[in-house]
């Protein structure tokens, strides 16, 4: 798996991990991947919604992804995740990755002009592109149903299909980027 590894990036540790959560989530996105790198199976797929924090004791992300996403099938195959965040100049790739599905478009990464490469603790693929990669673990799998919400409104407005989002937390096994995710 080393060869591949892109060696700009810097290894970070949790605690001179900084990151703006709500403009890195909110504005700029991440493209979430899973599956195993070697064995040439994954996919990937923006996000915009989730976490990062601390949980269980250790550094922790969690992501929402609904059921008819196709990487939720790696997600449920494969042990790992990565969150891969990216500069501006990127922001077409990411769009591109959440309109089309890789069900049925198997060059889809491709397409975005993503280049795949290898992680360092986990199967799952990172980006060459990237400017920070999230390497995970996964520890936790739920879903949300519509019985559970105390804001009711949310339901009819984010679930109109019913369409509950999967959760996934994992733990953050390694985190790797470019000096700006620095602490100074
Ligand atoms: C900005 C943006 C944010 C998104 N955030 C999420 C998300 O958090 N969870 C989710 O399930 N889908 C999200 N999507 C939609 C998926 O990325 C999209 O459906 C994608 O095509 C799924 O690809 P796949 O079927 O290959 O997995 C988002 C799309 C965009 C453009």
């Amino acid at each position: 798996m080393e060869q591949d590894v892109k060696t700009e990036w810097m290894e970070i540790s949790p605690e001179e991990f900084r990151c703006d959560a709500f403009q890195v989530w909110g504005d700029n996105w991440l493209a979430l991947a899973a599956g195993d790198f070697e064995e040439k199976r994954f996919n990937a797929m923006t996000v915009g919604w989730g976490f990062f924090g601390t949980m269980w004791a250790a550094p922790a992300v969690m992501v929402v992804v609904r059921p008819q996403r196709y990487t939720l099938e790696f997600l449920d195959e494969y042990s790992s995740f990565t969150l891969s965040a990216f500069a501006p100049e990127h922001r077409e790739k990411l769009a591109f990755i959440g309109k089309h599905s890789g069900r049925g478009m198997p060059d889809k990464l491709a397409q975005a002009g993503l280049t795949p490469c290898a992680a360092k603790q986990v199967a799952a693929p990172a980006f060459r592109e990237a400017e920070l990669v999230l390497e995970c673990r996964k520890t936790y799998r739920g879903q949300f149903t519509g019985k559970e919400f105390l804001e009711k409104s949310l339901v009819s407005r984010m679930y109109p299909e019913r369409d509950f989002h999967v959760f996934l937390l994992g733990e953050v096994v390694r985190i790797a980027g470019v000096s700006k995710y620095v602490k100074p």
